[in-house]
């Protein structure tokens, strides 16, 4: 763990050329391996199931399954558009200044958060890192094609 978080760390620090490889299978797999699979793995179920159980899922403190390339593109792209965006936020570009619901299972400590939220953002595409809806939201417009052309998720 501690080797890990320095790799983390390190990518933080990176140049922006080694910022823009990070793809799934080596940097994103292994980190949503260690931070996130055992709420939202193989014990866990997919959404639509999750969704129509979501509150006893929730007492059992497990979220909707997600332990693939394809199924995490569904909490970023559609149905859950910017879900992923919104929930490891630290406050500073969900516009609600409070970390989202996720952030805090980044890492141990405040350091392994920011760098390992770095890693998702340069994945994802930080100009992509809105957490905008599908649909508009109160006074938030909807995602648009453009924002949607900014998301690299590279396998
Ligand atoms: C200790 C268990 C736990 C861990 C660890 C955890 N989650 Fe969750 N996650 C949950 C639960 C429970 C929910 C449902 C929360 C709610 O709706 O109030 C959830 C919800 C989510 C959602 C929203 C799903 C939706 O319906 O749109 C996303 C995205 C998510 N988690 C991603 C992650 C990622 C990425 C990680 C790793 C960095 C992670 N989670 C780590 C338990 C966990």
């Amino acid at each position: 763990m501690k080797l890990k978080s320095l790799m983390f760390a390190a990518a933080l620090t990176a140049p922006l050329a080694q910022a823009e490889s990070i793809t799934y299978s080596k940097q994103i797999q292994p980190l949503w391996q260690a931070r996130c699979a055992t709420c939202h793995g193989n014990t866990s179920v997919y959404w639509g199931q999750w969704q129509q159980n979501k509150d006893a899922y929730k007492k059992q403190n497990k979220g909707p399954r997600m332990d693939s390339y394809a199924e995490l593109l569904h909490f970023i792209g559609w149905p859950q558009t910017g879900s992923l965006m919104r929930q490891l936020d630290d406050g500073q570009s969900n516009g609600k200044g409070k970390p989202g619901g996720m952030y805090q299972h980044l890492g141990n400590d405040e350091a392994e958060r920011q760098a390992n939220l770095q890693l998702f953002k340069a994945w994802v595409g930080e100009d992509a890192w809105s957490g905008k809806h599908w649909q508009p939201k109160k006074d938030q417009p909807a995602i648009s094609k453009q924002e949607l052309d900014r998301l690299k998720l590279a396998y």
